[in-house]
């Protein structure tokens, strides 16, 4: 599902102003859990909603048999499927009597008394997520949150993943686009009553928040709630390289508010599973790892091929993602349809630097040190933990389709930042044409929308410095047509950029938010050539088959 701004400003739209402006924290959650982020297994992405008893032994065993919980992946969690379909006489949460015979609390103990952790699954609306299109009404917990969180800490659960099938009516089964309530510290009432209910039991219970991103949970934020909240839609099953994408996309905006206790979800790992290659594979992996994602394995380990057993054991990538400064990774600088450079802080001062090839063939990627703020490091391949030396300037090397190069930076000179001089899209000198028009987010800050489709923002006056060429420039612009759904450009737009009636450039936006048509991605880095030395350049903004961001001002480096 795509929401697209257009005509009247949407109540969605409102409502989230409401909420900016007032950024007070309320609640708080202090369990002492996902102090980095969870590691474990999950059944989902080979299993989906078909759950059984032994199907969890068997997995249980396999995940301590192969060595896993001593690398921490010692969350054993359930997902739909094993639950019952009605309360029991005293109001009680029930499990499925063919699904799981011997019961949960059984369960349970064959989990714990292997060392490993339990984690149970429930769902905020009036029935659980299945697999046969809503049909199956597992029970969901909207309106039982206290009784059923005394129930799952009785149980033994150290972990709930917390759905939002039929959060909004009985007859609705996914609703991507639920009516927000938001008001200062009641953003997500129904995940709030069950954070609060966890913590009144008294047990630690990890509580993971499922709501597939859909109201910008980074923003509510979160993290005063829940230990892990999704950011995107499910990767799978099936996963693809597309699902990994749009993910990607989506996450752009929400890298700031991941930390210890509270983590940017990107959804259960794929590695083992058909859809994928073993290059995506890893570079699922790699990438989930350094953005702090937690890391639920979601394969049947009773079959799993040593080349997924690799990728997944890797102890120097499981460091990354274990850090103890949990700073997600975030992006830098995207080279449209060529690669992504994105990075981040290690606790001991060093910085890692990801790039992903998004190109569907073997090639040479040059990484320019500059685009992650340096000049020259000390780096080590965090993959392969092959030494690369001191780098000046760059590093070359070749990527597989759609590889990733994860390197540590350390004993670095940083780059001077750049500076630019800003140009207001909204300026009076700048030429709107077709349906381009203004729109006033607030006091300080109007954009242009409706630029593609025949709508056009030609910024005027842009001074190309004494020699012109090619220059840097930044970009602030508003992006949050979020999807749900893989398609050409998943939750990020095009624009067309034209210098001085030149060749348009194609330039890919991810995500400025995923709920917001108020909040500004700030300084998307271009270069573009053909300007002129002086102030008469012309830049042309385009998109003939779609709308671009909305635009707030570019910048153009000195
Ligand atoms: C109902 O279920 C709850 C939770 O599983 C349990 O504690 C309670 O004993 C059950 N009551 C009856 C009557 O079975
Ligand atoms: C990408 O490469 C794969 C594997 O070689 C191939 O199956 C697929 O068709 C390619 N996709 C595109 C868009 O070229
Ligand atoms: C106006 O909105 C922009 C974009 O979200 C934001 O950066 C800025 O701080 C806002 N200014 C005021 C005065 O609220």
């Amino acid at each position: 599902m795509t929401w697209l701004w257009k005509g009247p400003v949407p109540r969605i739209l409102l409502l989230a102003v409401l909420f900016l402006g007032s950024p007070k924290s309320c609640l708080s959650l202090d369990n002492g859990l996902a102090i980095t982020p969870a590691m474990g297994w999950n059944p989902y992405n080979a299993f989906s909603c078909s759950t059984v008893e032994s199907i969890y032994h068997t997995q249980a065993q396999a995940l301590v048999s192969l060595g896993l919980d001593t690398l921490g992946y010692n969350y054993f969690n359930l997902d739909c499927g094993w639950q019952g379909t009605e309360r029991n006489s005293t109001g009680g949460f029930t499990w499925s009597t063919t699904a799981i015979p011997d019961g949960i609390p059984a369960l349970a103990d064959f989990v714990h008394n292997l060392g490993l952790k339990f984690g149970v699954y429930s769902d905020g609306g009036f029935f659980a997520c299945d697999s046969v299109g809503g049909t199956a009404h597992f029970l969901g917990s909207l309106g039982f949150e206290t009784e059923d969180a005394e129930t799952f800490a009785q149980w033994g659960a150290d972990y709930l993943k917390y759905e939002s099938c039929y959060f909004v009516s009985p007859t609705d089964f996914v609703d991507f686009d639920p009516p927000i309530e938001i008001e200062v510290c009641v953003q997500a009432p129904h995940y709030i009553a069950m954070s609060d209910a966890l913590a009144a039991t008294g047990r630690p219970i990890l509580f993971s928040a499922c709501e597939w991103g859909v109201q910008d949970p980074a923003r509510w934020p979160a993290s005063e709630i829940a230990n892990s909240w999704r950011i995107a839609n499910d990767i799978g099953p099936p996963p693809s390289w597309d699902n990994l994408f749009r993910i990607i996309n989506e996450l752009v905006p929400s890298t700031g508010f991941a930390g210890p206790g509270g983590w940017n979800d990107l959804d259960l790992l794929e590695v083992g599973n058909v859809g994928l290659t073993q290059v995506e594979q890893q570079t699922h992996f790699a990438f989930w790892a350094a953005a702090k994602s937690p890391l639920i394995i979601s394969t049947d380990l009773t079959e799993i091929s040593d080349e997924a057993l690799d990728i997944l054991t890797n102890k120097r990538v499981i460091a990354l993602n274990q850090d103890s400064l949990g700073q997600s990774i975030s992006f830098k600088r995207r080279y449209t349809n060529e690669y992504d450079v994105w990075a981040g802080s290690l606790a001991d001062g060093s910085i890692v630097a990801v790039v992903v090839n998004m190109q569907n063939s073997t090639v040479s990627i040059t990484l320019e040190l500059s685009d992650v703020g340096l000049i020259s490091a000390t780096a080590t391949n965090v993959i392969t933990g092959a030494s690369l030396g001191k780098l000046s300037n760059s590093y070359t090397s070749t990527f597989e389709a759609h590889g990733i190069l994860v390197i540590q930076l350390s004993d670095f000179v940083t780059a001077p930042e750049p500076t630019f001089t800003f140009y207001d899209a909204a300026a009076s000198g700048n030429i709107l044409g077709g349906g381009a028009t203004t729109r006033v987010v607030n006091d300080t800050a109007t954009v242009v929308g409706f630029v593609g489709e025949g709508g056009t923002l030609e910024f005027t006056g842009i001074d190309g410095g004494e020699t012109g060429g090619t220059l840097l420039l930044s970009l602030d612009y508003i992006n949050a047509d979020v999807t749900s759904t893989n398609t050409a450009c998943s939750n990020c737009r095009n624009a067309f950029m034209s210098v001085n009636g030149g060749a348009a450039v194609q330039v890919q936006m991810p995500l400025s938010s995923s709920l917001s048509w108020d909040i500004l991605f700030n300084g998307y880095l271009v270069s573009l050539d053909g300007f002129k030395p002086g102030e008469t350049n012309t830049i042309l903004i385009s998109n003939p088959t779609g709308f671009t961001p909305d635009w707030y001002r570019i910048g153009v480096a000195a």
